[in-house]
């Protein structure tokens, strides 16, 4: 997708106030602020971006190009992280997702011009994320910007690269364990279908961690190294959501954010993502309120470590 043709929608406080606007550079409409140093927005693509609420958008579980990612219990959509991209980083640029399964962000890379690197511990999901290099992206540039996965502990990689050398990090991680809750209604129905509900066995997944504030310590420490390979004041995009443990509410988020200031990555910002497709269930019905978690959070924190 190019900028010239894309089409853009302000969603504003009010959902019905919704703005659709085309950006046409033949109009000659397409001016660039020569001071912008993060992107390669017009002031009209720019603002529109900020607006604190996305409605998340995948191709829907049919599309031919779905079927990989389905193999993975916890996607995020690459057209969402196509978003982010785009805001934060400018053609040509490096992008690292620590945590990248099945590729959505290499993907989203190669689509956008943007070079990626990504580490996966289970090596059936890194050898999934370059199938889906190799079939879903068809753009003849893509050769241009090769994407890198690596198999192994993020860990460990991590100290493969190079202080100060990375434009962008985005990534989604584990959500601690919720993958291991048994009476999680969309696990049933991955059951039947023999697909994937969990990451995998090994005791090197942040999934598997036991402990709650052992897995916050470790997760965090995973990020907060990122913040030496990113270059200072440049962004982190970390897509969460919050989750139950029994009948308590975690405001995973809000932890997340608190545990990565110590290593100098301060959140600006938070975008809700709001999973309009997801199927409600009867949680709760009729004796308690149980929420149908229905959105994620996208924290955008920026690297204000010394350099
Ligand atoms: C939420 S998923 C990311 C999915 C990805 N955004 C996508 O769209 O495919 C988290 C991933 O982190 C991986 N993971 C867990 N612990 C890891 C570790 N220590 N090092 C590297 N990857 C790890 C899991 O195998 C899982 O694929």
């Amino acid at each position: 997708m190019n900028l010239q043709s894309r089409s853009y929608r302000i969603v504003q406080e009010n959902q019905n106030d919704i703005l659709d606007f085309q950006i046409n550079e033949a109009d000659g409409e397409r001016t660039v602020h020569p001071k912008n140093s993060l992107n390669e927005f017009t002031a009209k693509e720019w603002i529109a971006e900020t607006v604190s609420v996305w409605v998340q958008r995948g191709l829907g579980a049919k599309h031919p190009d779905a079927q990989i990612e389905k193999q993975h219990p916890a996607p995020f959509s690459f057209t969402d992280v196509s978003r982010l991209i785009l805001f934060f980083t400018k053609s040509g640029h490096l992008v690292l997702d620590p945590f990248v399964g099945v590729g959505s962000t290499l993907k989203a890379c190669a689509l956008e011009g943007r070079q990626g690197i990504g580490f996966e511990l289970n090596p059936e999901y890194a050898q999934l994320a370059k199938e889906r290099l190799e079939r879903e992206v068809r753009t003849l540039f893509a050769k241009q910007h090769p994407q890198k996965v690596c198999v192994g502990d993020a860990r460990d990689l991590i100290k493969d690269l190079e202080a100060n050398s990375i434009d962008f990090v985005v990534t989604s991680p584990p959500y601690w364990n919720i993958l291991h809750k048994e009476d999680h209604k969309a696990k049933q129905e991955r059951i039947a279908h023999e697909l994937d509900t969990r990451y995998g066995n090994d005791k090197r997944d942040l999934g598997n961690i036991h402990d709650y504030r052992q897995f916050l310590i470790e997760l965090s420490s995973i990020l907060g190294e990122c913040s030496r390979v990113l270059k200072p004041k440049k962004y982190m995009a970390i897509v969460v959501s919050d989750f139950r443990d029994k009948s308590k509410y975690v405001m995973f988020h809000a932890h997340l954010a608190e545990a990565l200031a110590p290593y100098g990555l301060e959140l600006r910002g938070i975008t809700v993502l709001y999973q309009r497709h997801k199927r409600i269930f009867p949680y709760g019905y009729p004796y308690a309120y149980v929420p149908n978690i229905h959105h994620q959070y996208i924290l955008i924190l920026q690297n204000e470590k010394k350099s």
